[in-house]
């Protein structure tokens, strides 16, 4: 029997709710032990909806609050870091909503800071390793059943999209969850990156790129196409293909029904992320809370892919500035992140 995970939540927002609520009700061995927000009244509702969690004013004590065994880190971008270190300097395990960092250096501090622990602590919420479509994928891409893996194919749509949208947002906020799709079900990283981004609307800002197109080299021979369209208006949709030597695998929504009325045959479409990957968020906290308990190594992003998915944004930004392709650098994979390499111990004390 192992024992319950109390997990601190920082960042009170759409997706932090989401995971708080998660944790409460539908994670076995998970329970809420504080939450913590600038907006204090938000934070108290959610802690008040999780069992009457406490809720912390600074975020930094319920990081040391020997209370909370692990932290969720569901903040603004900007805060990921800084949270991240002080989760690393208080020994505890951290699954944090991507982005790992706001600048590659940033993340790769954090790699270096974990690497000198010498164990895992660090989880990063890049979902779709835990969508149940991208894992039937990846289940018959590591069966062999295409052959080798040469193309992965992604497409990204939202419903609607502010007025105001720059295309780095589209790229660090959307892209990177495909970017991070092709890596996982190739197995390969990304070696170059070529981006093309449109305006689509003239009422948009003229610093929005709204639709996008991202064509990635990855090593041994690899291909990678991801394409953005943030103001597709009809819903929320995300496929993934892997082209193998001898067919192809996509992505199929499971357990659906046809409606044929009217002369037509329709399904429906997701309107948000939080409906398309409500099973992914689940089974990603249920595999994060299980690898604390158990301290084994968490099977879905670590600091060492936020760090690597940080390095190609930043390319693809720049590739969508300068028009021009660009090399990515991606060091070697450091053993304490390599999969041949034994588990490490994760666990809370
Ligand atoms: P949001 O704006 O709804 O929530 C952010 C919350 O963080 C707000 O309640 C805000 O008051 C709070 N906050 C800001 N600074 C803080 C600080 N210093 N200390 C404590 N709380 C602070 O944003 P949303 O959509 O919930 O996004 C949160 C994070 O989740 C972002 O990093 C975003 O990139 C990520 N995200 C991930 C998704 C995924 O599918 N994995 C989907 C959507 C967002």
């Amino acid at each position: 029997m192992h024992k319950t995970i109390a997990v601190g939540v920082i960042g009170t927002g759409g997706m932090g709710t989401r995971h708080a609520h998660n944790l409460h009700r539908l994670v076995p061995g998970a329970a809420v032990a504080g939450t913590s927000d600038v907006d204090r009244d938000r934070a108290a509702r959610v802690a008040a909806e999780c069992g009457g969690a406490a809720v912390f004013d600074d975020p930094y004590q319920l990081i040391e609050d020997p209370t909370v065994n692990a932290v969720l880190i569901a903040s603004t971008d900007s805060t990921h870091a800084a949270f991240v270190r002080a989760c690393l300097e208080a020994g505890k395990p951290v699954m944090c909503e991507k982005p790992l960092a706001e600048t590659a250096q940033d993340a790769w501090h954090l790699v270096q800071a974990e690497q000198a622990l010498g164990r895992r602590l660090v989880a990063v919420g890049l979902m779709r390793r835990f969508d149940p479509q991208h894992l039937a994928v990846e289940r018959a891409v590591r069966a062999g059943k295409v052959g080798r893996g040469l193309m992965f194919k992604g497409t990204h749509r939202n419903a609607k999209v502010p007025t105001h949208l720059p295309g780095r947002v589209v790229i660090t906020n959307s892209a990177v969850h495909d970017i991070d799709s092709a890596r996982w079900l190739l197995g390969q990283e990304v070696t170059e990156v070529f981006v093309r981004g449109v305006r689509t609307r003239p009422h948009f800002s003229g610093e929005t790129v709204d639709m996008l197109l991202l064509q990635l080299a990855l090593t041994d021979g690899c291909l990678a196409t991801v394409e953005v369209t943030s103001a597709a208006g009809y819903g929320y949709e995300v496929c993934a293909e892997v082209v193998g030597e001898t067919g192809t695998v996509t992505t199929a929504q499971p357990a659906d029904a046809v409606v044929r009325l009217n002369g037509q045959s329709a399904t429906d479409v997701d309107q948000i992320w939080l409906d398309r990957f409500r099973q992914a968020y689940v089974d990603e906290l249920v595999g994060w809370v299980e690898s604390v308990q158990t301290g084994t190594s968490f099977r879905g992003a670590s600091a060492w892919d936020g760090y690597v998915s940080q390095v190609v944004t930043d390319a693809c930004i720049e590739a969508l500035n300068t028009g021009q392709p660009v090399q990515v650098p991606t060091p070697e994979t450091p053993a304490l992140y390599r999969e041949d390499a034994a588990p490490e111990v994760v666990g809370a004390d």
